[in-house]
């Protein structure tokens, strides 16, 4: 999802959402030991010792082996404005799989002209995570074969103006209320998730229209309920009375892959796909939802997305009107938002398989989860971000220790049920001497289960309303947490925080310490303007606190070392807004994506790939903001050979999801939203579009720019990065 509003639509940047006005108290409050980072490192060998923490080490993949690389092998790739993707030298992209591509052998080609119809066979729009479940000749699912496999990957959203989502419509579809119900439901197939056969025959990667194990999930698609949040009153609907069941998957970014093997995908910025009208406050007699709809982001009489609820009187379009109609919860869609948030787990592997909403997990705006190495006899636990200003990190300890024979289980979604469905969810609070606490979303905590802020009855309450969990207990507002990914070697977890128009000077804290003004062209920037990404070492799964660093600090390369380029980088690795974050299973390094609107003056959106040491390896930095001083704790600075640009994607796209083949000698990525900001009103006029990718890299019919999935390899064969 992009970050930053394109010139054409004031209306939606839905990234920006910004409803965290809890009065958290502020860091630099509820800390402070005052420990020096001196104090706190003394002595240990290893940056956790000091608190009692160690490590959780590995990380969360089946199959394949980390092949340590301790060094970048590539020419880093300059800075680029051109309407391509740019790889390094002696490497190769090709584009597999883009918007709109036939999934059965019947579905008739992809015309690219906005007359293309039955998404529900085709690949969804702006693909954004991405995992890889692998196929051997056979057919059978391997974590071995390097040749053919399947990518489960996430359709985040569309590239709108007003309401339409012009591309996909002949003239731009209708950008006012009603919409016409025919392009609604092209809307509502082209989000959701994919499943789709590739395979290489040592030369190139290509997808399979017609196999068997291609899949589409739409915001049609039933699933299930499950967790603590199943059969709630306030995920009663007319579709479930009995709050089992749910339709549809929505707004997916980031994703993950469990120990068990099973995919799973974060429901991100669902609430703008929602409507209520202005009366509503009034009709639900002000109870607690409407507290939480405000603070989910749903206020009274704004407008949608795509205006679906608006598009006639069927079941399909009128549950996007979550407001209190009939006389009771049965009978409309008042819950429906509440049934959206959520992690969602699929086999990959089974077409018939519904999907499983895991309301223990949270319901927030989900990136990508990642897991802790599975140890025996211990707890699973998962990390988790919200991302939007001012949001949380959190982490979930299931409750069933982990048993090594589920890493192969007979029923991967039934491993799901025993792992995900019963645990504890914590937020994170950041302290300013470099350590951390997690502190409990249940009504174990007094504070949950006392609470005057918010009514919580159940640990179902929790699930569903869990931003209101957070902020009773005080959780750490954040720079807006994306993706996050475990360190193989180490067990730190890194989280980028993509950027914060929010954070002002006084806001300021060490773990979100910088606030600056950066000027992008004559328009003057303001706030966490290029994020950065924080890193944790935790406790052995259930432990209570954690110590964290920043690993780098997103800059422009000729920006003031002292006050905003604190990580030093230089013209072969800077960067701004990191998103997507995944480390490879192969070979350790850590690959960083951005989506970014503030240096996109100088550059398109990249992916950098590193080495990234542990926490503790640099140093203590003050930050001035007027007469205010924040220490923070800035990592040790990167160099080309441990932090270097891989790619540049082409022109108004971001770059998102990640996945290799278990050798690491095929890369895939995704390109989301290239030419996001034409004008609508150019549909018609390629030479108008911002960007005619992929159509310019030779593929397919039409010049209408497409998300698309593209497989990076290395000329000679060998690993991606060494
Ligand atoms: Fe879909 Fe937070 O990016
Ligand atoms: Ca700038
Ligand atoms: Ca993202
Ligand atoms: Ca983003």
């Amino acid at each position: 999802m992009r970050d930053h509003t394109p010139h054409n639509n004031p209306q939606t940047d839905f990234n920006e959402e910004d409803s965290n006005t809890s009065a958290n108290p502020r860091f630099e409050q509820v800390l402070d030991t005052r420990l020096s980072r001196r104090s706190l490192f003394k002595g240990a060998g290893m940056a956790g010792a000091a608190l009692g923490v160690t490590a959780v080490t590995g990380c969360a993949t089946t199959g394949a082996s980390a092949t340590s690389v301790d060094r970048l092998g590539f020419k880093p790739v300059a800075k680029s404005l051109a309407d391509a993707v740019i790889v390094p030298e002696g490497y190769t992209a090709q584009v597999v799989y883009a918007l709109g591509d036939p999934l059965t052998a019947s579905t008739p080609a992809f015309k690219n002209d906005g007359t293309d119809a039955d998404f529900e066979h085709r690949a969804g729009d702006h693909h954004d995570g991405m995992e890889w479940f692998g196929l051997d000749a056979s057919g059978k699912p391997s974590n071995s074969f390097n040749s053919r496999g399947l990518l489960a990957m996430n359709h985040e959203a569309t590239t709108d103006e007003q309401l339409s989502s012009f591309f996909i419509h002949a003239n731009g579809g209708t950008a006012t209320l009603p919409r016409p119900a025919a392009e609604v439901d092209k809307e509502l197939a082209i989000h959701g998730l994919s499943f789709v056969e590739v395979h290489s025959d040592g030369k190139r990667w290509a997808y399979q229209p017609g196999s068997a194990f291609n899949r589409r999930v739409t915001t049609m698609t039933p699933g299930a309920i499950h967790g603590p949040a199943r059969g709630s009153e306030h995920l009663v609907t007319k579709f479930s009375p009995d709050a089992t069941q749910c339709r549809g998957t929505l707004n997916n970014c980031g994703t993950g892959k469990t120990p068990w093997g099973t995919f799973v995908s974060g429901e991100e910025n669902w609430y703008g796909y929602f409507f209520r009208d202005a009366k509503d406050d009034d009709a639900r007699k002000k109870d607690k939802h409407v507290q939480a709809l405000k603070r989910y982001g749903r206020k009274a009489g704004a407008a949608s997305r795509h205006g679906w609820e608006s598009a006639g009187p069927q079941d399909q379009y009128v549950r996007w009107n979550n407001g209190a109609l009939a006389a009771s919860a049965k009978a409309d869609y008042r819950n429906e938002m509440n049934t959206f948030g959520y992690v969602v787990e699929m086999d990959a592997y089974d077409t018939q398989a519904p999907m499983r909403k895991r309301t223990g997990l949270g319901r927030f705006a989900h990136e990508s989860v990642a897991f802790a190495k599975p140890v025996a006899g211990q707890p699973i636990v998962a990390y988790m971000g919200d991302d939007a200003r001012g949001e949380y990190i959190y982490k979930f300890v299931s409750d069933a220790k982990w048993d090594p024979k589920d890493a192969s289980p007979a029923n991967r979604l039934a491993a799901g049920d025993k792992y995900l469905d019963k645990g504890t969810l914590f937020a994170a609070r950041f302290k300013g001497d470099g350590s951390g606490e997690w502190l409990e979303l249940s009504m174990n905590n007094p504070v949950i289960a006392g609470s005057s802020y918010f009514e919580f009855k159940s640990n179902a309450d929790v699930a569903i309303f869990t931003r209101l969990a957070a902020d009773a207990v005080g959780a750490t507002k954040m720079d807006r947490p994306e993706w996050n990914g475990v360190h193989p070697r180490t067990g730190e977890v890194y989280f980028t925080l993509t950027n914060n128009s929010n954070r002002a000077p006084e806001s300021t804290n060490a773990v979100n310490p910088r606030s600056y003004k950066d000027m992008k062209g004559s328009k003057e920037q303001k706030g966490n303007v290029h994020g950065h990404i924080v890193r944790l070492a935790d406790a052995s799964s259930a432990a209570a606190a954690f110590k964290w660093d920043i690993y780098v600090f997103g800059a422009e390369a000729d920006a003031d070392k002292s006050s905003v380029n604190l990580s030093s980088l230089t013209d072969e690795n800077d960067m701004s807004a990191p998103d997507g974050l995944v480390f490879s299973p192969a070979t350790g390094i850590c690959w960083i994506q951005t989506d970014d609107g503030a240096y996109t003056d100088k550059t398109n959106c990249m992916m950098l790939a590193a080495i990234p040491g542990k926490v503790g390896d640099g140093g203590a930095r003050t930050v001035k903001h007027g007469d205010r001083e924040v220490t923070t704790y800035v990592g040790k600075t990167p160099t080309p050979t441990t932090l270097a640009r891989f790619l540049v994607g082409p022109k108004g796209c971001e770059i998102t999801g990640w996945c290799e083949t278990p050798d690491g000698r095929a890369v895939f990525v995704n390109i989301q939203h290239p030419g996001e900001s034409t004008k609508m009103a150019d549909v018609n006029d390629p030479a108008k579009y911002q960007s005619q990718w992929p159509a310019n890299a030779g593929y397919g019919a039409g010049k209408r720019p497409r998300s698309a999935t593209i497989a990076i390899t290395k000329n000679d064969g060998g690993l991606i990065g060494s």
